[in-house]
């Protein structure tokens, strides 16, 4: 028996040390990642002294201070390859490589460009270095749209089964994303509300303070649209949206998950500008912050859209006419991740209009913090008079936690991905129902000639008439 080994491709790159490398190195720490399984950085330049280095940078902030020898017994354990992604040499060099430490391809993570995905099991194939165990963890985005994403997969299947291909979608290790789950079937409580008769409206909402940060080129042929709607906000509206499954198995919530997104209502070029609204950040008002066009490494002048706001429509039985807004954007004025279920008000106000303006509203912030709120009325305490005022139910989630909540979703699905456990993984079915809806979106925008707002940087950014 051969040891299965951990192929990090693209291991020098800013995700691998932003969050791959420092999710392995934790679970490393806590015994999740077994002792006999190798790592190997793969990537065309670079040496195993160079990725040594900077791990210990990167790392420095990981090593637990009753054990700083875990750092040194990780980099040990902790190899380098120099490959071309499209060099089948290379690939026999591996290979060898493997065979005489014993050990074989286990699982390989390929955070590299999507068009690569292809050539590389095909090259690992080709190289017999395709086992009946190995899996292949797959970054996002895998396409442009539906007939990329299409092509990708097709030539990943050609070698690989779908059981041996893991599609990461972060959003689905984040804690509070799959506490959506646990709060709506872990409770008696929510089901007989959540729906149209009692749901007014959700809103969706994904906002980060940062701009692109250096991703100019990579994003610039994405947009908001394919690079978070495509994505994360659709598996945050499956899952709020979804129909109980089951079971608990990957199977039985992917099925359902699945129904949701066949139900989005498509959007047609007259709903443009009622239904789905773009924007691009422009410099900030006090010129602190440049706009989108002016980042350092911006090539041309883009219409790319940074932020992207739609109202969607789950039709369907429970959901009719109830809107969701989705809306996400980089440089607006905070970091939040949220979703609010707006409440209907209640048929007969008794009290008067004004105070429920802030009430009857689940809250389920997942990020920068993670809590869930529900607001209410109460009485205004006064001996004098009967006023409401709007207040919350807090359940602050790193408290009901115990401080044990851990940040890096890349942790969770990596172990996972090690367990062989596909439960909160992205199934091909799942992904193109995702690209179709997005590409007709796409469309309709284009046909309609709507122009990009601009809206300025730590702004709250354009709103949907
Ligand atoms: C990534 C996008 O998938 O998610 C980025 O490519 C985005 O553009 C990031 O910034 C947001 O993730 P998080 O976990 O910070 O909300």
């Amino acid at each position: 028996m051969t040891a299965p080994a951990f192929l990090l491709f693209g291991a020098n790159g800013d995700l691998a040390m932003r969050m791959l490398w420092p999710s392995l190195f934790r679970l490393f720490n806590d015994g999740s990642l077994p002792e006999s399984m190798p790592v190997y950085g793969v990537s065309r330049s670079g040496s195993e002294q160079a990725l040594h280095a900077q791990l210990r940078q990167v790392l420095a902030e990981e090593v637990p201070a009753q054990a700083p020898e875990r750092l040194e017994q990780f980099l040990a354990k902790t190899g380098f390859i120099t490959l071309d992604a499209g060099n089948g040499s290379d690939y026999a060099v591996l290979a060898q490589h493997l065979a005489d430490a014993g050990q074989h391809v286990g699982l390989v993570y390929l955070s590299m460009p999507p068009d690569l995905f292809a050539p590389i099991v095909a090259n690992l194939h080709a190289a017999n270095l395709i086992a009946p165990d190995t899996r292949v963890i797959l970054e996002k985005p895998i396409g442009k749209d539906l007939a990329s994403s299409r092509a990708i997969s097709d030539g990943v299947a050609a070698v690989l089964a779908e059981e041996q291909t893991y599609r990461i979608d972060h959003y689905l290790g984040k804690e509070a994303v799959q506490n959506l789950l646990a709060l709506r079937f872990g409770n008696s409580i929510f089901e007989p509300l959540w729906n149209s008769h009692t749901i007014q409206s959700v809103q969706i909402t994904i906002a980060e303070s940062l701009g692109i940060g250096g991703r100019w080129g990579y994003y610039d042929n994405s947009g908001a649209l394919r690079d978070m709607v495509q994505n994360h906000m659709l598996q945050l509206i499956s899952l709020v949206a979804m129909e109980p499954p089951v079971n608990a198995s990957s199977e039985a919530i992917r099925n359902e998950k699945i129904k949701v997104l066949q139900a989005l209502r498509a959007v047609s070029v007259s709903d443009v500008g009622a239904r789905v609204i773009f924007g691009q950040y422009a410099a900030s008002e006090d010129g602190q912050m440049p706009g989108y066009n002016q980042e350092s490494d911006a090539l041309h002048p883009s219409q790319t859209e940074t932020f992207v706001a739609i109202k969607a429509f789950v039709d369907n039985w429970r959901w009719k006419d109830v809107p969701f807004i989705l809306k996400t954007g980089k440089r607006l004025a905070e970091k939040n991740t949220e979703v609010v279920i707006e409440f209907k008000p209640v048929p007969h106000p008794l009290f008067g209009e004004a105070e429920g303006r802030c009430a009857n509203r689940l809250v389920i912030q997942m990020q920068p913090d993670e809590a869930i709120t529900l607001d209410i009325l109460n009485k205004t305490p006064d001996v004098h008079a009967f006023s409401l005022q709007p207040v919350s139910l807090n359940l602050e989630i790193h408290e009901a936690g115990n401080g044990k909540i851990r940040h890096i979703a890349y942790e969770r699905l990596i172990r996972d991905a090690i367990k062989a456990d596909r439960t909160l993984f992205v199934r091909r079915d799942e992904l193109e129902q995702a690209w179709a809806w997005i590409d007709q979106i796409h469309a309709a925008w284009k046909s309609s000639g709507n122009a990009v707002l601009t809206y300025p940087a730590g702004s709250a950014g354009p709103s949907l008439p």
